[in-house]
């Protein structure tokens, strides 16, 4: 396959690069030095120089807080540039895969959310990552994910690491449930779909359901520290309180995957305990 990856220096980006590589598909990894995608004349000349059969978008504004004050840039990057893109790659004839989130849902819901779900985004990064999932089009794959974690670019298991080798009190929220997910995992199956040509909405999650603070005490237990170092909070007890609130239910269901017979992500806690000695 010849591939082009957007985002390609991001915490997804980059493993989706590797791993296609490693399959042995011609790539054109994009940074966004190499492809801002909100330059639509850029975005148009790259893809059709390119000639690929596939364009996995993992470019994004993912500065969740950030968002709520900065609306016209994220709607530009998470929302307009996606539907750039889509039009680039079905006039190259590439199928686009385009990366989304549990965002999109406000938590309500008393069960996981399936891919029919109806979208009901709270924050301004919920609102313009559904833009996005608009803008691509009932053609392209739209796999949503939660709680992404990799070794490139921060996330939750790099903070925790960080503050384990301290001697602070760690506390984090415990009503707030999701499935955390690694690009490791994620990156195979990105490419799969990709290979595929699976239109429409997929869930790909790591399977495994926890709140933040299990989440915690699961890295501190896979690193060999005290899980009972990390202490329990509501989000209200949370200070200062983040400026976009956050889905108390972000558990994705990956129902569309079962039903096309593709095997289910590994539990989170095997790619953690990877990923743990990675970075240790
Ligand atoms: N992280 C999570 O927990 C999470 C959860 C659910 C879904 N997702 C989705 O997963 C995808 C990948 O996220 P991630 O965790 O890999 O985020 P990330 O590390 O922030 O990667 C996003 C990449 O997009 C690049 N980018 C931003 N604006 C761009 C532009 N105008 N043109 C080209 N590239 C641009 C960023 O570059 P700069 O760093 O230079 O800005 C960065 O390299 C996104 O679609 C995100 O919405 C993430």
């Amino acid at each position: 396959m010849r591939v082009v990856v957007t985002g390609a220096a991001g915490q997804l980006g980059a493993d989706v690069v590797r791993h296609c590589v490693a399959a042995g598909d011609d790539v054109i990894a994009a940074d966004r030095a190499t492809l801002d995608i909100t330059d639509e004349p850029a975005v148009r000349a790259f893809v059709a120089d390119a000639r690929p059969d596939a364009v996995i978008n993992a470019a994004a504004y993912t500065a969740v807080d950030a968002c709520e004050t900065n609306r016209d840039h994220a709607l530009l990057v998470n929302g307009r540039a996606v539907g750039w893109i889509s039009a680039a790659a079905a006039d190259a004839g590439a199928h686009l895969v385009h990366v989304s989130t549990d965002y999109v849902f406000d938590g309500t819901l008393d069960r996981p959310y399936r891919e029919d779900d109806v979208p009901h985004p709270q924050s301004v990064y919920g609102v313009t990552k559904l833009a996005g999932e608009q803008a691509a089009g009932a053609a392209a794959t739209i796999a949503r994910t939660s709680w992404v974690c990799g070794e490139h670019g921060d996330n939750m298991v790099k903070l925790v690491l960080r503050l384990a080798a301290g001697d602070g009190e760690l506390a984090f929220v415990d009503d707030q449930r999701g499935c955390p997910s690694f690009t490791a995992d994620l990156a195979p199956m990105l490419r799969r779909l990709a290979v595929d040509r699976a239109a429409g909405i997929h869930h790909v999650t790591n399977q495994g359901v926890v709140s933040w603070y299990e989440f915690v005490r699961e890295v501190l237990a896979a690193a060999g520290a005290d899980p009972s170092r990390v202490r329990p909070i509501s989000t209200a007890e949370l200070q200062p309180p983040r400026p976009a609130p956050r889905p108390a239910n972000s558990v994705l269901d990956n129902h569309r995957l079962r039903l096309s017979g593709y095997p289910a992500l590994r539990d989170f806690r095997a790619p953690l305990a990877e990923l743990v000695a990675i970075l240790s």
